[in-house]
């Protein structure tokens, strides 16, 4: 198996903005495991720069990109919740599919987690389709539990599709 050595995982920078839109309209289009198709993803660059621009003042947000060759080619984002739920925060993930398997979406786990632990998260909460069983295996290898399954989380193409709900409770490695 190739390795990631090639590939730099740095948070995202407004400079980052259209390319970033370029990659979600992308992998929107590469699985059927996102809650977006295909050009799905209907941002300005100037909006998506102002949001990048704009984590800055939000320590429990952040986005975290995955370059190879200057190019984006994953990407992981944490969105903190408000008042009395902002001990916790939403974890989401993608890597370009030419690029699955190399270890990326580790990484990308891996740097979400320890800028979570830095930044006082508490709780991180995710939703996978069911039968997501690589996203689920690689929550699952970084400590994320199952708590229970949303009916028809997601209707595709007229097909429901349930999701798991899993999270992963930081508190105890802040002792
Ligand atoms: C899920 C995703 C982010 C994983 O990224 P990746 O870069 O391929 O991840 P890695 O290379 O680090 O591999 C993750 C693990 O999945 C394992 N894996 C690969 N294929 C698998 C399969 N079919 N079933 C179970 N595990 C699988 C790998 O072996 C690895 O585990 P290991 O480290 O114990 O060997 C990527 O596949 C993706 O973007 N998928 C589409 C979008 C998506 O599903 N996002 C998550 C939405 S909830």
């Amino acid at each position: 198996m190739k390795t990631a050595d090639d590939i730099v995982i740095r948070h995202a920078v407004p400079d980052d903005a259209a390319a970033l839109i370029e990659y979600l309209n992308t992998i929107g289009g590469e699985s059927d495991n996102l809650t977006f198709g295909k050009d799905e993803f209907p941002i300005k660059p100037e909006q998506e720069r102002a949001f990048i621009e704009g984590l800055a003042e939000k320590p429990h947000d952040c986005m975290i990109v995955a370059v190879k060759d200057g190019r984006i080619v994953g990407d992981a984002t944490l969105a903190g919740h408000p008042r009395r739920m902002a001990h916790r925060a939403e974890l989401g993930i993608s890597v370009l599919k030419a690029e699955w398997g190399r270890g990326i979406g580790s990484r990308l786990m891996e740097a979400l987690i320890e800028y979570a632990e830095q930044h006082g998260v508490e709780l991180l909460n995710l939703e996978a389709r069911a039968d997501n069983e690589k996203a689920i295996h690689l929550y699952e290898k970084f400590g994320f539990r199952t708590i229970g399954v949303s009916p028809a989380f997601m209707k595709l193409r007229g097909e429901y599709h349930d999701a798991v709900l899993m999270y992963l409770d930081l508190r105890a490695a802040a002792e």
